[in-house]
């Protein structure tokens, strides 16, 4: 076990301390972990690169069009095949569904914490046994940081044309404004347990 997944493991066992005595990270948890992270790899290792392509070939106010489309076709693939809810979540939101839960909020202020604190937003993840109307969900997040590209359409000087791509699709638009670096959000993933 890694040091990153011992300290998620504890601070999660001990945010459910009080109605689970697991402080270390049982085998069925470890394995939701391993899974979770693939499920990131294979929606963000879909996502990134069809994006710089449509950024490629049309430009990016195009490509708001490809994301607006394509980012929540992905992610639909990706939770049929798997079985688990695939969303991405931001304290500053874009799309539809990407308003966080009170849970996920609190993640996200927490995330925010631990890059201030100089943790590296690239391996930061959090998850948790949500136990709740008489069933367990294991719940997961993966923080998603802010590269260079992404300010093309999240950064704080988006071009004209851009914007109004943007706010064609997306007049209620919060997600503009971040600096590379700063965390943008994060996929967030749920299982419910058997
Ligand atoms: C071409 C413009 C464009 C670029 C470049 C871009 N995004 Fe986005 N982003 C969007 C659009 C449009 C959505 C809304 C997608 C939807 O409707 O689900 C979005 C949504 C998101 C979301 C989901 C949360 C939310 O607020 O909807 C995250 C996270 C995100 N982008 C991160 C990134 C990251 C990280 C990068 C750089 C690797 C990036 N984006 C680059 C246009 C862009």
């Amino acid at each position: 076990m890694n040091f990153k997944v011992m300290t998620a493991a504890i601070l999660s066992a001990s945010l459910t301390s009080l109605v689970s005595s697991n402080v270390i990270a049982s085998d069925s948890t470890q394995s939701n972990i391993a899974e979770a992270r693939g499920l990131v790899k294979q929606f963000g290792g879909q996502l990134k690169p069809a994006l710089k392509k449509a950024m490629k070939s049309g430009g990016p106010a195009v490509a708001v069009g490809f994301c607006h489309s394509k980012a929540p076709e992905i992610a639909k693939v990706v939770a049929e095949k798997s079985g688990w809810d695939i969303n991405r979540v931001s304290l500053k939101t874009r799309g539809g569904t990407a308003k966080p839960d009170a849970w996920e909020t609190q993640v996200l202020n927490r995330f925010n914490k631990r890059k201030a604190a100089g943790e590296a937003v690239k391996t930061m993840e959090f998850s948790e046994v949500i136990h709740e109307d008489g069933k367990s969900t294991f719940r997961y997040m993966k923080a998603i940081g802010t590269a260079q590209i992404c300010l093309t359409c999240h950064g704080t000087n988006v071009a004209e044309p851009v914007k109004q791509a943007i706010a064609k699709y997306y007049p209620q638009d919060n997600a503009m404004g971040f600096k590379k670096g700063d965390i943008r959000g994060a996929f967030s993933f749920a299982k419910v347990e058997k």
